[in-house]
């Protein structure tokens, strides 16, 4: 068996972590790394060829396997498309790309035989994904509850104990949890792309919208704890879909979430309850999650490639 040749979109807290795992490792051929500054100092030891910013260059390697981790939303989704059209496999940490257009993309996989998955980009380490999948095997869903961003729970935290915003936030930036763009953590575009994309495994579909409250230095918290809840119920066809900052929690899985740790509940009609937890962001929790996705991907190509 040659190895799987792989290229890399983005190098930051994630794809940085990818790249540490995948080099060593002889299963694997890293065959391109696609950033936006090829010559950046980077925390992991890599050749410097490998490195460039041109897209064409960087797919005519012919890949197997795309793992995507780039930090933009719409550059991710084209990626995705380019890399899906051209026939490989995709693994995405990225939401902002993959909730844009879940179905499109998994009917592009299918359309040309490529596999697409993105469990990292719902609940970094926590297996949400699988747990709706279950869940929705198992009989209808009639809704789910979750805190889904690390970055939100860990100054929530942060703010209880009595820091500051700023260094509430700083400290989340510095361990690798928050956005680029710290405000898609902050003003709920992070939780409300992950409410969609569980409303998709949920529900085969999303809602257009998803209302969001805004974490700022000045939110009035009060003296209970507090947790943003990203949440979908089916209300006779309709769903009813939020991100809500959430003071009067009676749940105890989400009243004891510590840290960047990410919950969920899924509520099956009937009455049945699915729930999991786990490390919602972070370089190394995030790794791992989409390197089991990779594995599964490699998995369902070995199935196919049997069958021809
Ligand atoms: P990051 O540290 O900011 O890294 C982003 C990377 O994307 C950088 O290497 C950047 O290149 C590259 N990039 C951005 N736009 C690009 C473009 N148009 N063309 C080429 N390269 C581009 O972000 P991250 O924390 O690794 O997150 C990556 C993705 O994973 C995001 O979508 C995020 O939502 C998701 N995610 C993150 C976590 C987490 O805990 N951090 C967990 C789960 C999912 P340069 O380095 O040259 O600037
Ligand atoms: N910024 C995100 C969070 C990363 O804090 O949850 C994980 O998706």
């Amino acid at each position: 068996d040659r190895p799987l040749k792989v290229a890399l979109a983005g190098c930051g807290v994630v794809g940085g972590g990818l790249l540490n795992r995948l080099l060593p490792d002889k299963r694997y051929e890293v065959v391109g790394v696609l950033v936006r500054n090829p010559a950046k100092k980077r925390d992991v030891a890599a050749p410097a060829e490998l490195f460039t910013n041109d897209v064409e260059a960087w797919l005519a390697q012919k890949p197997d396997l795309v793992l995507e981790a780039l930090s933009e939303g719409e550059a991710g989704h084209a990626l995705i498309r380019r890399a899906l059209e051209a026939g490989c496999d995709v693994v995405s940490a990225n939401k902002q790309a993959v909730a844009r257009d879940p179905g499109g993309l998994q009917a592009l996989a299918d359309a040309h035989g490529a596999r697409v998955a993105w469990s990292a980009s719902v609940g970094g380490g926590s297996p949400m994904i699988e747990t709706l999948r279950a869940a929705r095997a198992a009989g209808p869903v009639a809704g789910f509850e979750a805190v889904l961003n690390g970055t939100v729970n860990f100054m929530l935290q942060r703010l209880g104990e009595g820091a500051t915003f700023a260094d509430a936030l700083s400290d989340a930036r510095a361990a690798g949890f928050a956005e680029e763009d710290p405000s898609s953590d902050l003003e709920g575009h992070d939780a409300a792309a992950k409410v969609k994309l569980l409303c998709f495994e949920a529900f085969g579909r999303s809602p257009d919208d998803v209302p969001r409250d805004v974490l700022a230095a000045e939110s009035q918290l009060g003296d209970k704890p507090v947790r943003q809840i990203g949440s979908c119920h089916d209300r006779d066809g309709d769903l009813d879909a939020s991100v809500r900052l959430d003071g009067e929690l009676t749940d105890a899985l989400f009243q004891s979430l510590d840290g960047e740790r990410n919950a969920l509940k899924v509520y099956g009609q009937d009455g049945r309850v699915w729930t999991c937890k786990g490390r919602g962001a972070g370089r190394w929790a995030t790794t791992e999650s989409v390197l089991a996705d990779v594995a599964d991907v490699v998995r369902a190509r070995r199935a196919a490639a049997e069958l021809v």
